[in-house]
Formats: structure tokens, sequence, C-alpha cells
């Protein structure tokens, strides 16, 4: 009998390069050739030091930014040899964005920011998605301040708006860059647990650029990025083989009958 086949990637990078100014005498090359994947429903943090190229790589995985070379594949899709217009649909049906500032809107409700990206995809906010914006903010623990506006709601909370609009659209990948670097500890705490139990509960991958040591020891799977190039990709350092790192889902239902 054959094996089954493997799970298509989420993402596979092969090669991947990034050149800024190409052609021009600053012409500058900062990523030089990653090679990864990353599969659904994984929850790893992207680390490294300041200009080793971590948002550049979030842009490009995010369809905002064209890589230079190389390959990367989207659920299995050659994204280079796409057009504008396949490529926003994939951003809005297979991706979330959360960054460090949130960038919502301050005009708007946070009900309303939520269901904006259904609005500029659609034109219009139905009723299913009037309600799934609800339900996402009560499950972001905003039910009683969906009405108001980001100027009225702490810094934690705001970035909990952010999560629950990434998040309301069921992307398979959230991509988020430094989403809690802006916030204090106990909110940056907040944030984290909330997106840990979003992957606990949907089985949404995230990829989460972080300076915290503290907070990519709690992923997963740590990737570190020094100059552009992979440095390393594994669990975080001390983490027992084969266990999530996170307390927190460890403490969920799917750490039943394990052995600690
Ligand atoms: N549009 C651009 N044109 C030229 N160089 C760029 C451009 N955008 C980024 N760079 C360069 O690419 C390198 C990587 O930048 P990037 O913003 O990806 O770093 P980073 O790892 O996210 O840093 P930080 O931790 O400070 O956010 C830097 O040297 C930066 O100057
Ligand atoms: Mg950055």
């Amino acid at each position: 009998m054959n094996a089954p086949a493997p799970p298509t990637p989420l993402i596979a990078l092969q090669d991947l390069r990034k050149r800024y100014n190409a052609g021009r005498p600053n012409e500058v090359e900062v990523l030089h050739g990653l090679t990864m994947t990353l599969q659904p429903g994984e929850f790893a943090a992207l680390i490294g030091p300041s200009g080793s190229g971590k948002s550049t790589l979030l842009n490009i995985l995010g369809l905002l930014e064209p890589p230079s070379g190389g390959s990367y594949r989207l659920l299995g899709d050659e994204v280079a040899g796409l057009g504008d217009d396949a490529l926003t649909a994939l951003r809005g049906s297979v991706l979330g964005f959360v960054f460090q500032f949130h960038h919502l809107l301050p005009a708007f409700s946070a009900l309303e920011n939520v269901t904006l990206p259904a609005l500029m995809r659609h034109g219009r906010v139905g009723r299913a998605e009037l309600k799934r914006a609800r339900e996402m903010l009560a499950a972001v623990g905003l039910a009683k301040a969906m009405d108001k506006r980001p100027g009225e709601l702490s810094g934690g909370m705001q970035q909990r708006v952010a999560i629950a609009r990434a998040l309301v659209g069921q992307p398979r990948l959230v991509l988020a860059d430094e989403p809690t670097g802006n916030l204090d500890r106990a909110s940056s705490d907040e944030v984290f647990a909330l997106m840990r139990q979003m992957h606990r509960e949907r089985d949404t991958a995230f990829l989460i650029v972080t300076h915290d040591p503290a907070m990519a020891a709690r992923c997963d799977r740590v990737i570190e990025l020094v100059d552009g190039r992979i440095e390393r990709d594994g669990p975080p350092p001390g983490a027992p083989p084969g266990a999530p790192a996170d307390a927190d889902a460890q403490a969920g239902p799917q750490a039943t009958g394990r052995v600690r």
C-alpha cells in the first residue's frame, strides 16, 4: 500500500531572496536564500536582531511585497505566477495580519474596525459577517466594548480588537509583526495568551515576530534570522522533545493524557 501523501505545507520557501533597488548603485540584498516550510496549525516565533529581515520576510509571506528570487509556495501555489487580483483574493481568504501598531481606524467603533476587511472585500457588510464580528469580539473578551472607539480602549484592548480583525475571516495563517512590542508586560502576556487560545481553538497557524525572548520561548518553534539568513530553526531552547512549549497549551484540551 502507498503511504498517504504528506499534507501540503502552508508555506514552502526555496532559496527565497529579496533585493531592494535592483540594478541601481544602492542595490542591496536583505534576504539571502531562505529555505523553510511552515505546516498548517504551527505556532512559531520569528526572532533576530534589528535589520535582520524579519519584517521584510513577513511582508513577502503576506503577499505585500514580491520576492526577488527563489520560490514561495502558499498552500502549494507558486506566488510569483499570480496576478494582483489573485494575490488580493489569497490575502483576504488565507492570511490575517497583526502589527505592532494596531492600525485601527480611530473614527470607527471596535465592531466597525473588525468588519472593515469584509466591507473592503465585498463593498458591504452582510448579516452573517456582522454576526461573526460580534462573536469574534466576544471571543477576545470585548463583548462590552464593541461600540467603543479605539481611543476609548487601553493598548491591550486595542490589540485584541486587531486580533479579532485578523481572525474574523478565518485565515489559515496569522502573520504578526511585533504584536506586543508596544504593550506593557501584563497586556503583552494577555495578548499572547489570546493568540495561543485562538491557535488552540481554531487551529490557525501563527508566525509571530518578537524581540521578547520570553515570548519566543513560549512558542512551539523558533526561527532565527541573522543578516538575512536562517541561523536557527527548531523548538525553543530547553523544550522537551515533541511537547508544545506553552503552559497554556499544556493546560488545554489537547493536552489530556500527556505524561509530563
Ligand atoms: N524599502 C527598502 N529599501 C531598502 N532597504 C530596505 C527597505 N526595507 C527594508 N530595507 C532594509 O532591509 C533590512 C531588513 O529590514 P527589516 O525591516 O526587514 O528588518 P527587521 O528584522 O524587521 O528589523 P526590526 O527588528 O528593527 O523591525 C534592513 O537593513 C533595512 O534597512
Ligand atoms: Mg521589523
